[in-house]
């Protein structure tokens, strides 16, 4: 890609910038939540930064949600830790709860500020337990310590986008009494974005977008209405960690955010491609 970009003549490299000009100014000051998934981060934190910071350089108000299931699997896998399962859900008890929190806190969310912060002094790390930001109840007592977003407070994230910093988000919560839970972060990262009054929630994901049948990559969707949503969820044609997304895509955009896109975060610069160029990529859920 670098080579053919240094194959532009400088006209058409300012056309590629002038391109962007109408998105610039429609989303200066906007704030965009940006869900970066466990399978998308074992590819190039770098790109996505760079992304991140660019958008936020430009204006936008950038907060990222963050997962981590494959990593927090993988440390399962290295201490020896066997997952329990009720009913084919997995449960988390104290322990895995203490690996996922160490794991999210610890270390997926220190390498992805870290990556920011490459590029300045832009980013900082918040667990969603921090100054109340994601209250949590547990979502079925048979599954341990996995939780549900009871509440969002935005308070901390809005102070931070008014410092002029991009807040990374990691989604273990905390109930009234200080017990932490580890939340899905799809729908924690709709959950934010419906608190922030998001313009953008973008899922970057390890797949193009979301297709009416989940293993044909000829069926993905360029754009898609909740109400198509809730009929492919009924059909079964949205399946595993698709779920979390396509629901919390659409109560998001019910509740008022702009837009909600589900994007495979693998693709170089996908985040970039989807707001600043004519193209897009991947879905975007409108209304
Ligand atoms: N209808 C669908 N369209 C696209 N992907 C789907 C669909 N149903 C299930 N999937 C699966 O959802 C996965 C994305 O969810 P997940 O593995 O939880 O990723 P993330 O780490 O980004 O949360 C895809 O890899 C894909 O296999
Ligand atoms: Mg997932």
């Amino acid at each position: 890609v670098r080579a053919a970009v240094e194959r532009l003549s400088a006209p058409e490299k300012a056309e590629v910038l002038v391109e962007a000009l109408p998105y610039l100014r429609r989303f200066a000051g906007a704030v965009v939540v940006v869900k970066y998934g466990g399978g998308a981060i074992g590819e190039d934190l770098s790109l996505f930064a760079q992304d991140a910071v660019l958008l936020h350089s430009v204006g936008l108000r950038v907060v990222v949600v963050h997962g981590g299931g494959p990593q927090i699997g993988e440390l399962m896998d290295r201490l020896g830790k066997v997952p329990q399962f009720v009913d084919g859900l997995r449960v988390t008890d104290a322990e895995t709860l203490d690996i996922a929190r160490m794991v999210l806190v610890g270390k997926v969310n220190r390498d992805i500020v870290r990556a920011l912060n490459v590029h300045g002094p832009v980013a900082v790390g918040v667990s969603g337990e921090d100054a109340g930001l994601l209250l949590a109840r547990p979502s079925a007592p048979e599954l341990g310590f996995v939780g549900q977003v009871e509440a969002v407070d935005p308070g901390i994230l809005e102070r931070l986008l008014a410092a002029a910093v991009i807040p990374v988000v990691a989604t273990i919560g905390s109930d009234g009494g200080g017990q932490a839970f580890n939340i899905n972060a799809d729908t924690a990262a709709g959950a934010v974005a419906e608190a922030l009054g998001a313009a953008k929630l973008v899922y970057l994901t390890d797949v193009d977008g979301v297709r009416t049948s989940p293993d044909d990559p000829a069926t993905v969707q360029s754009t898609v209405t909740v109400d198509e949503l809730d009929t492919l969820l009924a059909q079964g044609a949205v399946r595993g960690g698709m779920i979390p997304k396509v629901r919390s895509a659409a109560a998001a955009v019910r509740g008022g955010v702009g837009h909600a896109h589900i994007l495979d975060g693998r693709v170089p610069h996908a985040l970039l491609l989807e707001i600043f160029t004519r193209a897009g990529v991947g879905t975007m859920v409108d209304r």
